[in-house]
C-alpha cells in the first residue's frame, strides 16, 4: 500500500480534468491518496472529481481549500460555512473521507484550516486583488482570523493511538518559511493569505513526521525542525515551472 499526495488540481481547467479522467483505474487500487484541497468551486464538478479519484484508489482523504468554498455563483444567502458543509456532504457521498485514517504503521490526519494573517498583514493591493475577499462570504463578525479559529477547532488535539508514522495534511501552509527564497519580493505580498502558524502548532502537538500542504502551487519537499513538508500541487495549466503534473508517492518522493 502506497500513500500519494496531490493538491490544487483545479479541474475547472479542462486540461486538468482530462488528466484526472485518464489517470489509471488499475494502478492505484491498493493505494491511498491525500487530496489537499482546491479542486473546484463547482459542486457538480467536485462530485465528479472526488468520485473519479475514489473509484481509482483504495481510500481518498480530503480537506477543502479556499476555491472549494467560493460562493460567488450561489445565491446571496449562501455562506462559505454552508458551502463547506455541502462540500463535505459531496465528499461523503463520493466515498471520500475527511477523518483520521489508520493503516499499517501510519496514521493520516486531515487538518482543516484557513489563513489568519499570522504570516503578515494584508496591504491595500492584496485586499483589492485577492479573490477570496469577494468570492467567499462569512457570517457577520467573521474575518479570516475567526474563520481560521473555527476550522482549527474542528481538528483533533490528540491521537486515538500511537503510530510509528504520523502524516498530517492541510490545504494552507503551516509556516511561511515553506515559501522558497527564489520567490520574488513582489509575490511576497501574498504571505498574509497563505496560511496560519496555528496549523504548525497543531501538527507539532500531534507529533507529525510528515506534513502535506497545498495552496502555494510551489512544489517542494523540505525537512524543518524534524518534520518533512511536501507540496505536490497540480497547479494551473501555465504553471509548469513551479508545479508538477503528476502524483507522488510520499514513501519514495
Ligand atoms: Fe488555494
Amino acid at each position: 500500500m502506497r500513500l500519494f499526495a496531490l493538491s490544487d488540481i483545479h479541474v475547472d481547467y479542462p486540461d486538468n480534468a482530462r488528466w484526472v479522467e485518464h489517470l489509471s483505474g488499475a494502478d492505484y487500487r491498493d493505494d491511498i491518496l491525500i487530496l489537499a484541497g482546491d479542486l473546484t468551486e463547482d459542486s457538480r464538478l467536485l462530485a465528479w472529481c472526488l468520485g473519479s479519484f475514489a473509484a481509482k484508489f483504495r481510500q481518498v482523504l480530503f480537506v477543502p481549500g479556499n476555491h472549494d468554498l467560493w460562493v460567488r455563483r450561489d445565491q446571496a444567502d449562501m455562506c462559505s460555512f454552508r458551502k463547506f458543509a455541502q462540500v463535505m456532504d459531496v465528499a461523503a457521498d463520493s466515498g471520500v473521507s475527511a477523518s483520521l485514517y489508520s493503516y499499517e504503521d501510519t496514521l493520516v490526519v486531515p487538518l482543516f484550516s484557513w489563513y489568519d494573517y499570522s504570516f503578515g498583514t494584508p496591504d491595500s493591493d492584496l485586499r483589492m486583488l485577492w479573490m477570496d475577499f469577494r468570492a467567499c462570504r462569512w457570517p457577520d463578525g467573521f474575518g479570516p482570523p475567526q474563520v481560521t479559529e473555527h476550522f482549527l477547532r474542528m481538528n483533533p488535539d490528540s491521537l486515538p493511538h500511537a503510530a510509528k508514522r504520523v502524516v498530517t495534511f492541510s490545504h494552507f501552509l503551516p509556516r511561511i518559511d515553506l515559501i522558497p527564497s527564489f520567490v520574488p519580493a513582489a509575490m511576497r505580498t501574498l504571505d498574509p493569505v497563505l496560511g496560519s502558524s496555528g496549523i504548525e502548532r497543531q501538527l507539532r502537538a500531534l507529533g507529525a513526521d510528515l506534513h502535506v500542504y497545498g495552496h502555494s502551487h510551489i512544489n517542494r519537499r523540505v525537512t524543518l525542525d524534524g518534520v518533512t513538508y511536501i507540496n505536490n500541487a497540480f497547479g494551473y495549466p501555465q504553471e509548469t515551472m513551479i508545479s508538477a503534473r503528476r502524483l507522488i508517492a510520499l514513501d519514495d518522493a
